[in-house]
């Protein structure tokens, strides 16, 4: 069976992160695309010269131009600018829009069957337009938030109950940033939720509301220690997760930023919440009842994702 190819768009952080991690998985032959030229050959050489010692069979390419993506199964876009210290996500937005042009057209150019996972910020309102951007199916275009903020909320729920963080499931819905919501109801420790932790004595509500507070400004905490950058490692085990489903068909139950068709009372927006991955994209989207408090705080995270699409069609009329 030939292998599969990987196509990472933007090379930077996350993306040199993502190359090793699916080299040392063996997902398939991974192609380095970014607008810098030498970054995406020095780095896809620097992992291939890993291959030996960790013992994985996987080509690596550096590439600058838009070809050496041809037939890729999977995109997954990193390209664009990171968040600074001190820089709101919606100060990303118009740099990264036009970013968003290109890539969606070099995908629909070169790679028009591929899995497309984007990563890059501000989420929900980038995947939406590189969705617009690229033409393709919108159950072959998802953003990467949930799986990477739920697993935030992951493992300070396992430092909080000191156990394995293999026991514990939580779920965070709605937009990338402030207004995540992460659902105690439906967060477990091997299938014991929460609230019922709470009532054993486990923790305390103060401490599970300082919990979710912490995880809905994750990704600001480590920009303001890194200085120079947003975070990468757990972002792209993230997205690579992600892309395994897919490869694999293995229908995971993953949060995502999926296009919704009137699912939680949205229409044509990207906002996350839990979907299957399987060799379709998204096979399945999973509607939760949400109690009244949730459902409170998932709208006014929807409604700051329609004021960030909105913004995006009046920087770009092609999009309204
Ligand atoms: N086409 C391709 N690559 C581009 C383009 C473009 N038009 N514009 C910028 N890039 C490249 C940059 O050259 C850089 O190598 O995108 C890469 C981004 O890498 P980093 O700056 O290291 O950012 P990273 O930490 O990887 O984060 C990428 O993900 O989490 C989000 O907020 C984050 O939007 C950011 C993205």
């Amino acid at each position: 069976m030939a292998r599969k190819k990987i196509a990472l768009i933007g090379s930077g952080m996350i993306g040199g992160t993502l190359a090793h991690l699916a080299a040392i998985k063996e997902l398939g032959d991974i192609v380095l695309f970014d607008i810098a030229e030498g970054t995406p050959q020095g780095k896809a050489l620097d992992i291939a010269q890993s291959g030996p010692v960790e013992g994985f069979d996987a080509n690596l390419k550096g590439a600058n131009s838009y070809e050496d993506i041809a037939g890729a199964d999977v995109c997954i876009v990193t390209a664009g600018i990171p968040r600074k210290p001190g820089m709101s996500r919606d100060d990303l937005l118009k740099t990264n829009l036009g970013v968003m042009k290109a890539v969606g057209e070099g995908i629909a150019a070169h790679a028009p069957d591929a899995f497309v996972i984007c990563i890059t910020n501000p989420l929900d309102a980038m995947v939406w337009a590189l969705r617009e951007f690229s033409g393709l199916p919108h159950q072959k275009v998802v953003g990467m938030a949930g799986v990477l903020d739920s697993a935030r909320f992951r493992h300070f729920l396992a430092e909080e109950f000191n156990v394995s963080v293999e026991d514990v499931t939580a779920f965070v819905l709605g937009g990338h940033g402030d207004t995540m919501v992460p659902v105690i109801e439906y967060s477990t420790v091997a299938g014991i939720p929460v609230p019922d932790l709470i009532k054993m004595g486990w923790s305390t509500q103060e401490r599970i509301d300082a919990i979710v507070a912490r995880t809905r400004s994750g990704g600001g905490e480590i920009v303001g220690l890194l200085k120079t950058g947003s975070a990468f490692y757990a972002p792209a085990t993230s997205a690579i997760a992600m892309a395994e489903s897919y490869l694999k068909d293995k229908k995971r139950l993953l949060p995502c930023a999926a296009h919704l068709t009137g699912q939680y009372g949205v229409d044509d927006l990207y906002v996350g919440v839990p979907i299957v991955i399987g060799k379709d994209g998204v096979e399945r989207i999973v509607e939760i009842e949400l109690n009244a408090t949730a459902k409170q705080n998932f709208d006014v995270s929807v409604d700051a994702v329609k004021e960030l699409v909105a913004a995006c069609k009046s920087i770009d009329s092609s999009l309204a």
